[in-house]
């Protein structure tokens, strides 16, 4: 499924990046640093070992509105270079960040001019000692990249970046490795759902190539019946993110749009990793850069799934990661939290946290931690719940609320409380 819409040759100039492309580099520029400030802001660590995989590198160069932009390959070794010079000046005690980087690419030519591109910049000393160049499928790289992974050390930080072009080159199964043979990876990768939307048939060339992604027969059919009904695309959509969190196994993922406004058409920004944490952060780079992205579902918790019999005809408004998003999201909250607080308050030993209560709804939410928190305080403020530190001591005004700080049903509660839920008196 790849296509030649970018290609690279050295002498050449570098080709033209599309504006949603420029979108998700500025994903990728922000989330690694937040997790290089992430996993370094403990004052006593002294060094950080980092492996940074990019295994659809591309040639490192684009050109946007007539100047020089990097590509993936070149904005991970920036922001390496970045935090290693922030640390350098703002830490007494000396920092050392030990990245490893792993660039592979099918195609000669864009490797070379990979090459040339890393050879001109500051970065040359790092050739062939922390740079290593694959010319390679991703797929039939990644053993020997996660041996390498595993070889420097026990944490195995790692992000992988997989940016292909359709939807089949990063199969499920590679996904899968990943997850079980390292202990603290991450992967971005990109999924043109819409595309395969369009292509979808049911024949036997469609069927082999979508092997990787474990679509079965039975399964194209069922997206084929949704493709004539009304909201197909939504419906479809839908089916396929959930196919995509049952096959991969992703622990804790967001699954959100970049628009594309030439195409028309939006592609998923995936991010799995292991940590809800994690998970919290890169939704926060959605919402810092609203205006490319987009979710096609609900603003509160279970923003996907539905019932044909009866969602059809309620299909949600687009969701921009916009004021008015933040609003939805936060009026959804509102009513849907409390029912979360009562009945974990009722069924678990422990009351919830934070922590615990974006742990269960993370997967199913484009809210971040900011947005609970905020609801949070609006609940407390309404008398319906009480938030206690860890330690147990009441927060009756606080409006920053802590990943372990308790949840608790309030004791003298609100009117709305007792007409909900029906089992508490
Ligand atoms: C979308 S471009 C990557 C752009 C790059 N990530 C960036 O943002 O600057 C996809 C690249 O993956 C390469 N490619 C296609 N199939 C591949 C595969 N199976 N394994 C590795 N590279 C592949 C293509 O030649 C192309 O250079």
């Amino acid at each position: 499924m790849s296509s030649d819409k970018y290609s690279w040759s050295h002498g050449d100039t570098p080709p033209v990046l599309e504006a949603h492309s420029l979108a998700k580099h500025a994903v990728l520029r922000s989330y690694v640093r937040r997790y290089i400030e992430v996993l370094t802001s403990n004052p006593r660590r002294d060094s950080l070992n980092l492996t940074l995989v990019d295994g659809f590198a591309g040639g490192g160069e684009y050109l946007y509105g007539g100047r020089s932009s990097p590509g993936s390959p070149m904005i991970l070794l920036e922001e390496v270079a970045c935090a290693q010079a922030r640390f350098d000046t703002e830490r007494t005690k000396p920092f050392r960040l030990t990245a490893d980087f792993a660039f592979v690419e099918l195609l000669k030519p864009n490797l070379d001019f990979l090459e040339h591109t890393i050879q001109a910049s500051v970065y040359r000393p790092l050739m062939n000692d922390a740079i290593h160049l694959i010319n390679a499928s991703f797929q039939s790289a990644l053993p020997d990249i996660i041996s390498r992974i595993r070889s420097r050390g026990r944490a195995h930080r790692c992000i992988f970046f997989l940016d292909q072009y359709g939807y089949t080159e990063v199969s499920f199964n590679a996904i899968r490795t990943i997850l079980t043979s390292l202990q603290n990876p991450e992967i971005i990768v990109t999924f043109n759902v819409d595309s395969l939307i369009d292509y979808l048939v049911e024949d036997e060339a469609f069927l082999k190539g979508v092997k990787p992604v474990e679509l079965s027969l039975s399964d194209v059919r069922d997206m084929l019946v949704l493709k004539g009904q009304r909201e197909a695309r939504w419906l479809i959509q839908n089916l396929l993110y959930q196919h995509v969190r049952d096959k991969t196994g992703a622990p804790y993922y967001t699954c959100f749009f970049i628009k594309s406004p030439a195409s028309h058409r939006s592609y998923w920004l995936l991010h799995i990793s292991k940590h809800p944490k994690a998970r919290d952060e890169m939704a926060l780079r959605h919402w810092a850069l609203s205006n490319h992205f987009v979710h096609h579902g609900r603003a509160g918790i279970q923003m996907l799934g539905f019932d044909p019999e009866k969602d059809i005809n309620q299909i949600p408004m687009d969701f921009l990661f916009d004021d008015d998003a933040n609003a939805r999201a936060k009026s959804a909250l509102m009513e849907q939290l409390p029912r979360l607080i009562f009945s974990n308050a009722q069924l678990r030993a422990n009351p919830p946290t934070l922590g615990s209560l974006f742990t269960d709804i993370c997967n199913d939410t484009p809210a971040t931690t900011h947005q609970v928190g905020d609801v949070l305080v609006k609940l407390r403020q309404e008398t319906e719940i009480e938030i206690l530190s860890e330690d147990r001591r009441p927060k009756p005004r606080s409006r920053q609320i802590g990943w372990n700080d308790i949840i608790l049903p309030a004791r003298q509660r609100s009117m709305l409380s007792t007409i909900w839920p029906p089992t508490i008196a």
